[in-house]
């Protein structure tokens, strides 16, 4: 050990670093874990609702198969999306969707590129896939910067996400387009996951561009995951390319009525309107509390267009604190990159117990440190 590695080894004996992280520990809760970690909305349905729904089940023939074109939610969801029926494709939450068209594009491309960092399913699907993939860094100063966007040299499947995750931020409309303009040969994959909580959409670009898929979900800003239903709007070609790799009725009948009731019934609408403003409310105000903590030493925390907010902690020894804190106490948060903690916007409640948590955590993190300083200057 060296004499600073010394001090800093007296200093947490002095402290008794492990006892204070105890105390914060010992408030384990016994009620079950809090879920921020897969960007959920934490408001269900109103029971009422749900129950509309349930009544509406037992009406429908289970022992049939579903219909096999789903010419009626089609309809409905390319209204939805403001394009015809020949733009959509359903699918049993955009995953499956994603699968479906990294197995199909393989076929015909060389490679594909996806942004680092991006949701990790994309890095399984194309290794599943066995379709080579370049990363487009946007990572450094988290923003989508054309001047890094690797080699394209042979068509390729260019899949981005906006508003991305698990950064949170948006890729402008015009940087879409200048892309698209540049690689009019490769397919590009544009998914808005979390499209209802910020950014503007690429859905109107779908008529102008045939190499372009638009990915919807109803799981994030609909709040419905439970349900597994997702779509992709592209040109009728490309569609109908992408529908020789569907397997047979994707879409179960209980997912069909809840979703056709979600685009249609204002109960529903209104209601799910309710729990998205309210979710970005919360998140505008975590933010700002969040980022009135932060600091040059400790984390920052990135603005974020979507249902969660990414924290960069410059010190890995704090961020090892705050993760053993929340883990005691039950709380779940996802850590998808190095450095970085990724915290799905839960209720008010849960809200302002992890924001409890981190303000502790941090607190004895700069008396420590302060005490540090004193010891080593002394
Ligand atoms: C960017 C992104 N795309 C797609 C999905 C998949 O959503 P689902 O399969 O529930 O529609 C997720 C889920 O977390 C995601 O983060």
């Amino acid at each position: 050990m060296n004499s600073l590695e010394l001090t800093i080894a007296n200093r947490n004996q002095k402290l008794n670093l492990a006892k204070i992280e105890q105390i914060l520990c010992s408030e384990v809760e016994a009620n079950e874990a809090i879920r921020l970690h897969c960007n959920e909305t934490p408001f269900d349905i109103p029971q009422n609702l749900k129950q509309q729904l349930v009544d509406k089940m037992n009406d429908l023939a289970w022992n049939r198969y579903p219909e096999f074109h789903q010419t009626k939610l089609n309809a409905l969801v390319a209204k939805e999306a403001g394009l015809s029926s020949e733009n959509i494709l359903l699918g049993n939450g955009s995953s499956q969707i994603i699968q479906q068209i990294v197995n199909c594009c393989s076929k015909f491309l060389s490679e594909a590129i996806i942004e680092n960092p991006t949701f990790t399913f994309y890095h399984q699907v194309c290794q599943n896939e066995r379709m080579p993939y370049k990363e487009w860094n946007i990572n450094e100063n988290d923003s989508f910067d054309l001047s890094n966007f690797p080699q394209v040299s042979e068509p390729s499947l260019i899949i981005l996400t906006s508003p991305n995750n698990p950064t949170g931020a948006i890729l402008a409309l015009s940087t879409l387009e200048t892309l698209l303009n540049q690689y009019n040969n490769c397919v590009f994959v544009v998914d808005e996951a979390y499209g209802e909580f910020g950014g503007e959409s690429a859905l109107p670009l779908v008529n102008e561009y045939p190499n372009l898929l638009v990915l919807k979900t109803l799981s994030k800003g609909y709040g419905l995951p439970s349900v597994r239903f997702g779509y992709a709007a592209g040109s009728a070609s490309l569609i109908q390319l992408l529908k020789k790799y569907a397997a047979p009725f994707t879409i179960n009948i209980f997912t069909e009525l809840v979703v056709s009731e979600f685009l249609t019934n204002p109960l529903y609408i209104n209601a799910l309107k309710a729990n998205q403003a309210r979710v970005k409310n919360l998140r505008d105000f975590v933010f700002y509390l969040l980022n009135e903590m932060s600091g040059e030493t400790t984390f920052k925390v990135l603005p974020s267009a979507a249902n969660f907010l990414m924290l960069r902690f410059f010190d890995a020894e704090l961020l090892e604190q705050v993760k053993n804190v929340l883990s005691a106490r039950n709380i779940l948060v996802s850590y998808p990159i190095a450095q970085s903690l990724r915290l799905t916007i839960g209720s008010e409640v849960e809200m302002s117990k992890v924001i409890r948590i981190i303000k502790q955590v941090l607190n004895q993190y700069k008396a420590v440190s302060n005490q540090l300083e004193e010891v080593i200057i002394s």
